[in-house]
């Protein structure tokens, strides 16, 4: 196969403004400055997240689940009763959609973050400098009415990319909620405790994400360091591995495990858990050999929903560490500060005195 033939494919939307740099040099719109480089030697592969067997017995496994978020924020899941048959048809579907000629994926691109499903590439703005483009495309699309999507979806994957989504969403809610319940379990609340926090028709949303093979993984990323914003993140990822995740400040990468689920708590969970549950930095880099997809369902709550430490957490010894807020105003937050701020959840916690 003609690697530089599938790369001028698959980047042709990214290439359009570009079309006079040869295609395998990276363009200088995905180029970091050099503060912003991954680094790449330097990310240990020792060290890695929790692996945790959910057919375990639950006290083991909430014990197991509630450590993790304490010292990581993120863990995989194994055994976790999601049909292998159901990740395998949406990572196809997910792939079918990336495949397609730029031409027929073009009228889903957008920039307009109320649009609900949409085709888009994240940036980092750089002080007094041009916007830096991830290495990547996302789509993105709510979970719910997913009746209404059918339509704005390209219809050579339409059907495709359906069936399979109402399948994958059916189970990954499930597994949500199971994850949540044990994470409630894990803090010493009522198991449904956080599902309530989210409300009625939580903010559910499903964000495929596509890296194309990079000439130069040491200049570009995948996607920049942030934390999510939701509450707590299921990714499904193809083989090849990417993600990264911040311990102590040092990157420890994730690998790829059969079967597997990689869970992280997101800012809404660190905030209602008072600051105990940690939503941690993460990115993901770039390889000049493979593509790689990721799945990830965000689960958030209702944006009337308000968030703040849940009561039973505080007390003397834990003071609040962040001021209530309703989640409209988290995500309007987010979207005025687009491409620049990594940790969102810094605007809403409570001020400090600089002893
Ligand atoms: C995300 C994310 C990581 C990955 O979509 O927020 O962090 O490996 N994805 O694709
Ligand atoms: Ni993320």
């Amino acid at each position: 196969m003609n690697l530089d033939l599938i790369f001028s494919n698959k980047m042709k939307s990214f290439l359009l403004a570009n079309e006079s740099s040869p295609l395998s040099v990276t363009p200088n719109n995905f180029i970091l400055p050099e503060s912003k480089r991954p680094n790449l030697s330097e990310v240990k592969s020792l060290d890695s997240i929790p692996i945790i067997d959910l057919s375990y017995s639950s006290l083991e496994v909430i014990h197991k689940i509630s450590k993790a978020c304490e010292e990581f924020g993120f863990f995989q899941v194994v055994n976790h009763g999601v049909p292998e048959q159901v990740c395998h048809k949406m990572m196809k579907a997910i792939t079918n959609l990336f495949e397609l000629p730029s031409e027929e994926r073009e009228s889903l691109y957008s920039t307009d973050h109320t649009k609900s499903v949409r085709l888009f590439n994240y940036y980092l703005k750089v002080e007094g400098g041009e916007k830096v483009k991830c290495w990547s495309e996302c789509f993105i699309h709510p979970c719910y009415a997913i009746d209404d999507i059918i339509s704005l979806l390209p219809e050579k994957i339409r059907t495709q990319y359906i069936e399979a989504f109402n399948e994958y969403e059916e189970e990954i809610g499930l597994l949500g909620s199971r994850l949540l319940g044990l994470i409630s379990v894990g803090l010493g609340l009522e198991e449904d405790c956080l599902l309530k926090k989210l409300g009625e028709q939580p903010r559910q949303r499903a964000q495929a994400n596509f890296y194309p093979p990079c000439p130069d993984p040491e200049l570009t990323m995948g996607l920049t360091e942030h934390t999510d914003l939701n509450a707590l993140t299921v990714l499904l990822q193809s083989e090849v591995s990417g993600l990264q995740v911040n311990k102590d400040g040092k990157w420890i990468s994730v690998p790829f495990i059969p079967n597997a689920f990689v869970i992280n708590v997101a800012d809404q969970i660190e905030v209602l858990s008072n600051g105990r549950y940690k939503s941690v930095l993460h990115r993901a880099v770039t390889n000049n050999l493979n593509q790689r997809l990721s799945m990830a369902m965000f689960f958030g709550p209702n944006p009337n929903m308000i968030i703040g430490p849940i009561q039973e957490l505080i007390d003397e010894e834990h003071p609040p560490k962040y001021r209530n807020y309703r989640f409209s105003e988290f995500l309007r937050e987010f979207f005025n500060h687009q491409g620049t701020r990594t940790m969102l959840k810094e605007a809403f916690e409570m001020p400090h005195d600089n002893k």
